[in-house]
């Protein structure tokens, strides 16, 4: 069975092939909904699309074991590239995934195939080196 660690909570989790991440960090109890930056957090946990890919909440950044992550499908891409629903709160996941694109996923929509290191709730740095520059 592939572990999952997750890095920020110090938890290392088994779950089974093919699993999906969001569901297997919720089981775990780890927080998937950070807000932006921890702002709005607690509304973020209730308000989400519930692991419909909508919302571009669940973004985590898979630092090791990418290559065990079930390949980024066509409406994912578009989700991080803004082109799919344009709200506000989905438009941080682009924002987001700028300077992070072979590491970014949304959680709800990637399978585990193999051992991978995940960071949660990934910070969206408006002013550093990767925007606005
Ligand atoms: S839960 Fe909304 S995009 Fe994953």
């Amino acid at each position: 069975m592939p572990t999952v660690k997750f890095i920020k909570e110090k938890k290392e989790i088994e779950v089974p092939i093919g699993a999906n991440l969001r569901k297997e960090a919720m089981k775990a109890g780890i927080n998937l909904y950070p807000g932006i930056n921890g702002f709005g957090a607690c509304v973020n946990k209730v308000l989400n699309c519930h692991g419909l890919g909508l919302c571009g909440t669940c973004r985590v950044n898979i630092v090791k074991g990418m290559e065990n992550a079930s390949p980024m499908g066509t409406y994912e891409k578009l989700r991080f590239k803004g082109l799919t629903i344009p709200e506000p709160v989905a438009l941080t996941a682009c924002f987001a995934y700028i300077g992070h694109e072979d590491t970014m996923r949304l959680s709800c929509l990637t399978q585990v195939n193999g051992d991978m290191e995940v960071e949660t709730g990934p910070e969206l740095n408006l002013f550093g080196e990767n925007f606005f520059s």
